[in-house]
Order: C-alpha cells, then structure tokens, then sequence
C-alpha cells in the first residue's frame, strides 16, 4: 500500500480527551488529527459557518486538514483547542491562540464555534474567556488581539462585552457576498482584561 504519511482513521481515544482547560459550559482539549474524521471537516465546507473567516472561500479536504491540524500542533507558537460541550463531550467548536509573539508579548485569537445549535447560548464567551485567562495569567501575554468582519454584529459584541476595542478599521478589507467590507481589528491589554477580572470578581 502507498505511504501517504497520513494517520489512518480512527476515533478519538480516552486519553485524548483530558480536557487543558474547564470552563463552565465548555472544556477546552487539544485538537487531535482524529478530530478532522468528526464534523470538524463539514464546518470547513459550509458556508453558514465560514461566512465570517478568512477560510472557507475554497474547498477544504480531509487530506489538506488534517496537515494543518499536524503542522499547528508541531509549533509552539500556536494553540490550537477543541472546545467540547461539558454535557455531552461533543466536538462544537475550536479556538486558536497564535501566533504568539515571544519579544512583544502578544498573540491573535480566533474562535469558531461550528455547530449550529450550540450557538448564541454563551459557549462562545466561555471559550474566549478561558483562552483570555490562560493567554494572560498563565503565558504572561500583554495584549491579545483578532481581526473580525466589521458587519460580524455577533462577534464584534462577544469581543465588546470581554474587553476588547476596536484599535482601527481596514477599509473595504475583505470580500464577502459581492461587496469588500470594512475589517476591525481589536486588541485587550493586560491592564483592560485584569479591570474587567476585578468587575467579574466583585460581581461573584
Ligand atoms: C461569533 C461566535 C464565536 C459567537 O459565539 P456564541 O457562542 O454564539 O456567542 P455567545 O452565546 O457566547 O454570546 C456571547 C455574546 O455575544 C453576542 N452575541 C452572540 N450571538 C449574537 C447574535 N446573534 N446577535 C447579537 N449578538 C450576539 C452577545 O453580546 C452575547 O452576549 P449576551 O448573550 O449576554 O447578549 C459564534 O457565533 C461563531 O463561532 N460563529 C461562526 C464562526 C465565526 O464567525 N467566528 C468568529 C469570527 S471573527
């Protein structure tokens, strides 16, 4: 048989799904070549989904995602999560830190939660929020920033309401739907997410 250097298919194992980080709703575990044989595949190829990511323009195969499920875990300067729902541990969605600047202290995140019904029901705000925590406390970050289609009403208001702002806007940026649209990009300080960490605080 020819040598593909791919991983045959195979399920998730028990081991693979110690979780990294615990959320409320979510847990957050490496994501794992075998996860591209679960739905993560069809939300790379559905535009529901992708509408808002840079991705999802062209096909996406099996193949060609499981090497960048395999080259983001080879390097450091990435981490790459799969968030599960705590009740039923089903694959819903994932989230990425990186890359991740070790001179300035700084990395992106990206979030995507595919499944559709597990949207609009707070599983994306406690992703980010562990990820702003472990990007902060534990990797000693200064600031975490993303890019986010200016129209992304959704996104724009989850990044809002966790501390982020709006530090400029590329113009006619990104093309979506027969127009170029406008892209923010929105950074959080060390010293705007620990106020907001002091208001959650008080609050409990
Ligand atoms: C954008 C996305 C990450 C939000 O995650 P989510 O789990 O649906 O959002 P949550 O339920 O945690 O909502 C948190 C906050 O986001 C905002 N929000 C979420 N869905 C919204 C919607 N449909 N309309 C307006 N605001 C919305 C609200 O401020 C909400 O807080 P509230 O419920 O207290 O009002 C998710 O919809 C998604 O992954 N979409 C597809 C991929 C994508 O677009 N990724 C982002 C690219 S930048």
């Amino acid at each position: 048989m020819p040598q593909t250097g791919l991983l045959p298919r195979r399920p998730i194992q028990p081991s693979q799904r110690q979780p990294f980080l615990r959320g409320e709703r979510v847990d957050l575990r490496p994501l794992q070549t075998e996860d591209v044989d679960g739905p993560y595949h069809g939300w790379l190829n559905d535009y529901k989904v992708t509408r808002f990511l840079e991705t999802g323009a062209f096909p996406t195969t099996r193949a060609a995602l499981e090497q960048y499920v395999r080259s983001t875990a080879q390097h450091p300067d990435n981490v790459m999560l799969a968030i599960v729902d705590r009740a039923t541990n089903a694959h819903i969605g994932n989230i990425k830190l990186g890359p991740i600047h070790p001179l300035h202290r700084r990395a992106d995140v990206g979030i995507i939660i595919g499944d559709a019904r597990f949207r609009g029901k707070g599983y994306g705000r406690d992703a980010m929020e562990l990820m702003l925590d472990y990007g902060f406390e534990r990797l000693n970050l200064h600031k975490i920033t993303l890019g986010v289609y200016a129209d992304h009403e959704a996104a724009v208001k989850l990044y809002q309401q966790l501390g982020f702002s709006i530090e400029g806007t590329l113009k006619e940026h990104l093309f979506r739907d027969g127009q170029f649209r406008d892209k923010y990009v929105m950074g959080l300080l060390r010293e705007q997410y620990e106020a907001r960490m002091k208001r959650r605080d008080r609050r409990r």
